[in-house]
């Protein structure tokens, strides 16, 4: 640890770590301050910064090979077969826990949301994940022809964010591909509020930990986002155990929005419980 500065030591060790390295430098700034306050010796404040993002990122959630995956989706891509693009985007979402749990039903899923909240022209998807790779399901097509070729390229304004900085230029990677504009953002959202306006906000299976690891900030989040719709998820067994969660994350929805006239339509999936709400005005 050479650096003089205590912040910037710590900020640089954790930087270097295999597994939290691609965090972004903003949200390991704000915890290495943080930590700093509470551990006077800067291997203690690492180690309590590593151990926040372990919980923030949730690299246990699974991650692909990223360079990997970006040269088999330019293959497929290049192909020009739609069956090819698919069957590398499923093999891709299928490594991290959430979209592979949600993959069975990933047609579904959307289908039944956007008949709830109509076809959205524009997407804001907090703490997306790999997520945006399940685009080829959700039925926002541009006209195609019979390649896999975009003909009205700005069918969808979809704008992704996320905390993890390779998985980020992954998924920049593939919306070029898909001829889509690279929309998918570095940033911190319990630290920076997303400023973009859009139809609707997918907030997936994230709330319960958002909550954890930013005590209070997932209201205030829920009422800053400008959009028309907010569409939240929740497991409805718990991963240790196999617990039902459904009871307990109505409740929990239910003081998310508390005091807000707020129409809400629940959806059940196997597996995911979805609430719809209508915040109405983009703001
Ligand atoms: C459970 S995973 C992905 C879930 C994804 N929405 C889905 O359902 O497929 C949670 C993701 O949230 C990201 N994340 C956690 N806290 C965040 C924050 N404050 N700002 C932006 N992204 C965050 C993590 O890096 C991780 O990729």
């Amino acid at each position: 640890m050479s650096q003089a500065d205590p912040l910037e030591a710590v900020i640089s060790a954790v930087k270097q770590s295999q597994k939290y390295g691609s965090a972004s430098e903003e949200t390991i700034r704000k915890l290495a301050e943080s930590a700093l306050r509470q551990h006077k010796k800067p291997k203690a404040a690492i180690k309590s910064v590593r151990k926040q993002l372990h919980s923030i990122m949730a690299p246990y959630l699974g991650d692909p090979d990223y360079a990997a995956a970006a040269v088999r989706l330019d293959e497929a891509f290049a192909s020009g077969q739609e069956t090819a693009v698919k069957s590398v985007c499923q093999d891709i979402l299928r490594t991290h826990l959430s979209t592979r749990e949600r993959q069975p039903i990933v047609a579904e899923f959307y289908e039944r949301i956007f008949a709830v909240t109509g076809r959205p022209r524009s997407i804001l998807d907090i703490a997306c994940g790999l997520n945006p790779l399940a685009l080829p399901w959700m039925g926002l097509n541009g006209i195609r022809n019979t390649e896999y070729r975009i003909q009205n390229t700005e069918y969808v304004r979809y704008v992704a964010y996320d905390i993890h900085e390779t998985r980020i230029d992954f998924l920049n990677h593939y919306f070029r591909l898909e001829g889509l504009p690279p929309l998918a953002k570095l940033q911190d959202v319990a630290l920076q509020l997303p400023q973009e306006t859009a139809d609707l906000a997918l907030f997936l299976k994230e709330m319960p930990r958002f909550e954890r690891n930013y005590h209070g900030r997932g209201r205030p989040l829920l009422e800053a986002l400008q959009v028309h719709w907010l569409v939240l998820s929740f497991p409805t067994i718990s991963a240790h155990g196999g617990r039902n969660l459904t009871n307990r994350y109505r409740e929990f929805m239910a003081q998310l929005i508390a005091d807000h006239d707020w129409p809400v339509t629940e959806l059940l999936f196997a597996g995911e419980l979805v609430f719809c709400v209508e915040k109405g005005a983009k703001g």
